[in-house]
């Protein structure tokens, strides 16, 4: 009996969440290390639905950079990375659509839908889609002075960087109850795709659609600092200098400094979550403690 009136009590703990969020949106970068193992990834899956179900608006911003490099390999083409950005030719191009946009995007899709019921469903769209993400080819100087660091001589190719994003599209889905799952493969003026950063697609889709919250679930705890301990909370000073004495690196530096963008433009929370922990979005968004590193937007 008592462990029946525990649960209920789980279930109360959430209510006064539910009641704020209900019919907000909030936009999930699900990383491409987080989704590697399969009970991991069912019970990302079901935790997606019960979000929808209780009135949050899930739109869903998957990366795949495992994946892509993966494939390249089994083409016989070596992934190249220019200052943390994957050096995209056209070939490369050509693999990253087929595996984001087809693959990867189709797995979640099908992965949430088998959770889904009848009531809901996600939907897989890349940024070529409606024109969703309108991108030009990512400035190169301007993107590096702005994380504090040299930019690299070489040319990255069709790496984008995000100009518009078409909110109808994503407005309507919601509306009609679907969950939409983004590739992040932006479209230029003359149809030619893009290789975006899945943490950046993420992060500017939340701006635009002006989300309640933004959570990036991601292959560690959160972002830790010199010792290698978590930072629970990261104000903008703090995260500027962690990057700049190269503690926080590669993959940490566009979800840090997306992460901020987004909170200027009016996102509520942004949080970096680790998805290796069973159920770590409900905790996240349910509970008291939280979870993971959450960004600030403080001068401190
Ligand atoms: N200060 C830091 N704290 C935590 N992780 C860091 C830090 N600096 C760099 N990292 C690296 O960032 C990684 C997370 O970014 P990564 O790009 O690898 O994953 P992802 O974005 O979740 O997946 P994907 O790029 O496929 O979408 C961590 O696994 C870690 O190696
Ligand atoms: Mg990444």
């Amino acid at each position: 009996m008592e462990t029946l009136v525990g649960k209920a009590k789980v279930l109360h703990e959430a209510l006064p969440y539910i009641r704020e969020f209900h019919g907000k949106v909030f936009v999930i970068k699900y990383g491409g290390s987080a989704m590697t193992r399969e009970e991991l990834r069912e019970s990302f899956a079901k935790d997606v639905v019960l979000l929808k179900y209780v009135g949050i608006n899930v739109v869903i911003v998957h990366g795949g950079g495992p994946q892509i490099s993966t494939t390249l390999e089994r083409f016989g083409i070596k992934p190249r990375f220019v200052g943390g950005m994957r050096k995209t030719d056209e070939e490369t191009m050509h693999v990253v659509e087929m595996v984001l946009s087809g693959d990867v995007n189709k797995d979640i899709v099908a992965l949430i839908n088998r959770h889904s019921g009848e009531k809901v469903y996600a939907v897989g769209i890349s940024g070529r889609d409606g024109r969703l993400l309108r991108a030009v080819k990512l400035n190169k100087e301007r993107y590096f002075r702005e994380i504090g660091l040299p930019p690299p001589s070489e040319d990255v190719g069709y790496v984008g960087e995000i100009v518009g994003v078409n909110v109808d599209l994503i407005n309507s889905l919601i509306e009609r109850n679907f969950i939409p799952v983004i590739a992040p493969v932006g479209v230029g003026e003359q149809g030619e795709a893009y290789n975006i950063n899945a943490d950046i697609a993420a992060s500017e889709i939340a701006r635009y659609i002006k989300a309640e919250k933004l959570i990036f679930l991601t292959d560690t705890e959160g972002v830790k600092d010199e010792k290698g301990e978590l930072i629970s909370s990261l104000s903008e000073s703090k995260a500027r200098e962690l990057i700049e004495k190269g503690v926080i690196r590669e993959g940490m530096i566009p979800k840090v400094k997306s992460a901020l963008k987004a909170l200027e433009s009016g996102v509520r929370k942004v949080h970096i979550i680790d998805g290796r922990i069973q159920h770590s979005l409900l905790l996240e968004i349910f509970t008291q403690e939280g979870i993971g590193t959450e960004i600030v937007h403080l001068q401190t």
